[in-house]
């Protein structure tokens, strides 16, 4: 039985592919230039090959500012290629998982949103994610779509990774420290979706729908770097001296982000038994493996 993990060469589709086949799946890894989600002919005859069981969507467009000028290639990718995934998979009649992200909302919430609270995108890359998120509802009921928030691993580009590199070349930094999110290491989230798709593999109860999945406790992008300089400064040397605290104002770029996007996690705890670590545990281990493999 064969997993098709679309988007394999991300960060969070690098890790699904590494511990997926430790954990004993078959798994067949898509991505750009090969496999292209937005060709609906590839996606269906990839959906349609010979023992798929599942297909787990780990790809997507997810360059949040340059989406505010690349708004048809942004709901491209994440609204139709998701809508032909989930057609295909209709068709052949298996399950899709399905990410998505925390900036559906508009952060206007004051305490961590949850599955059923209205959607408000304040930009691009939400707006084409909620979208494809409502195709997949509308076409497919066999289909879990998991919301994360702050992604990083150690494949990839990503917050930690350049907070690291900055660190190590200069004295000062300046970091927004108004916006709330709770930072998700890609590797605790890809155990997730395999403890899933495990209890699909034996057969097990699946209740179909949208949870929520992200590292626990929520910090500013102020407070992440700080913790990440703490942990990356018992591995590496850092030239770093002062690391200022500053506003939204004070950073302008081109997509709106919200101010306060926490997620509640209650429902797949409840449902699957998952419960997210604190972030500042598993930031702890991803930096020690990005930085030992330097050594
Ligand atoms: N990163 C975050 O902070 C964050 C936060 C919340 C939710 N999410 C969601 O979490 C999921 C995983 O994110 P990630 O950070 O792992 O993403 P990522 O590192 O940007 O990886 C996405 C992968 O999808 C590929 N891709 C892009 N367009 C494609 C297409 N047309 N056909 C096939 N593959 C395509 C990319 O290839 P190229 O690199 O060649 O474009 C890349 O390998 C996404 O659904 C994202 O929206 C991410």
């Amino acid at each position: 039985m064969k997993i098709l993990v679309i988007g394999a060469n991300g960060q969070l589709g690098w890790e699904l592919c590494r511990r997926g086949r430790d954990k004993g799946f078959d798994i067949l890894a898509l991505d750009l230039p090969d496999f292209d989600i937005t060709d609906p002919l590839q996606v269906q005859r990839q959906v349609h090959g010979a023992g798929v069981f599942l297909v787990i969507n780990a790809s997507a467009y997810t360059a949040v500012d340059q989406a505010e000028a690349q708004m048809e290639l942004a709901l491209k990718v994440n609204r139709d290629g998701a809508s032909y995934l989930a057609s295909s998979c209709a068709q052949a009649k298996i399950p899709l998982f399905h990410i998505s992200t925390d900036y559906v909302f508009d952060g206007a919430k004051k305490a961590p949103y949850c599955e059923t609270d209205p959607v408000c995108p304040l930009g691009v890359y939400g707006k084409s994610k909620a979208e494809g998120e409502d195709r997949i509802r509308e076409l497919l009921k066999e289909h879990i779509i998991i919301r994360t928030a702050w992604l990083y691993g150690v494949h990839g580009n990503n917050f930690v990774r350049t907070m690291i590199r900055l660190g190590r070349g200069q004295e000062q930094l300046r970091v927004v420290n108004d916006q709330y999110g709770c930072p998700t290491f890609a590797g605790d989230l890809a155990d997730a979706l395999l403890e899933i798709s495990g209890r699909l593999c034996k057969g097990g109860d699946i209740t179909w729908g949208t949870y929520h999945y992200c590292g626990k406790g929520a910090t500013t992008w102020h407070g992440f770097a700080e913790m990440i300089f703490e942990l990356a400064g018992k591995h590496s040397q850092l030239k770093l001296k002062e690391l200022q605290a500053i506003t939204t104002e004070q950073y302008p770029v081109l997509a709106k982000r919200p101010a306060m996007s926490a997620l509640d996690c209650s429902l797949i705890k409840t449902r699957f038994g998952i419960s997210p670590r604190p972030w500042q545990e598993a930031l702890g281990e991803m930096i020690q493996r990005l930085l030992s493999d330097e050594s």
